[in-house]
């Protein structure tokens, strides 16, 4: 059918996004279940162990800093997750926007720069998780931008409102994420350019 059982014996998932919109504080709150209030610029990697993972895999979290990380170093790890997560402050437009003008962009051709093992160019799209963090300081949805965003981007898999400081919807963000990985719905190898 549809949803094959997947071979893959782990899931790397990569936080990007601006500075300050909470990637690390999102990965210590799932992490110690309790928020953070002050934390470092980068979380250590972490792996959560397969028994305690909805999908049964075990699952490695890679957190990114501006200030820790060259961008060579960022787009190694772009190269080496399975499924980056774009994280925005919902309260915080600029980073909303960021996400067209630069991250979903960085993505595409930091994929597109790498080659398989033959040498092929990598044709396979990294599917993406959108992320809208700090939830709990606004009272609206910013959903209906990121509904526009994911009609001209097939590589992002599902969208999330969430926050670090209520727990709000943090596991499920990391859920999302492994399900884009083992799961994915949309078509991630596309040969033809659509645009
Ligand atoms: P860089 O490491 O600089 O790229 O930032 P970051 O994306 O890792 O953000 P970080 O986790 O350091 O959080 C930035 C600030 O936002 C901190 O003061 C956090 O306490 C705050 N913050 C993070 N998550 C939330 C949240 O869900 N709600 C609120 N209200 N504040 C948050
Ligand atoms: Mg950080």
């Amino acid at each position: 059918g549809q949803y094959t059982a997947s071979q893959r014996k782990n899931v790397r998932i990569l936080l990007v996004g601006d500075a300050g919109v909470g990637k690390t504080s999102l990965i210590l709150s799932l992490v110690s279940e309790e928020y953070p209030e002050e934390v470092p610029p980068r979380a250590e990697e972490i792996t959560i162990p397969a028994n305690v993972t909805p999908e049964q895999v075990p699952t490695n979290i890679v957190d990114f800093s501006s200030v820790e990380q060259s961008d060579d170093a960022l787009a190694a790890e772009i190269n080496k997750a399975h499924v980056v997560c774009i994280v925005y402050a919902v309260d915080d437009d600029d980073s909303l926007d960021r996400i067209t003008s630069h991250w979903l962009p960085l993505v595409r051709s930091t994929c597109s720069n790498s080659s398989n093992a033959d040498g092929e160019p990598d044709v396979a799209r990294k599917p993406i998780v959108l992320v809208g963090n700090k939830i709990d300081l606004i009272e609206y949805s910013t959903i209906d931008n990121v509904l526009a965003i994911m009609e001209d981007y097939p590589e992002i898999e599902s969208c999330v409102e969430c926050s670090a400081k209520t727990l709000h919807n943090i596991s499920e963000m990391f859920y999302y994420a492994q399900k884009a990985v083992l799961h994915p719905t949309s078509p991630l190898y596309i040969m033809e350019e659509q645009n």
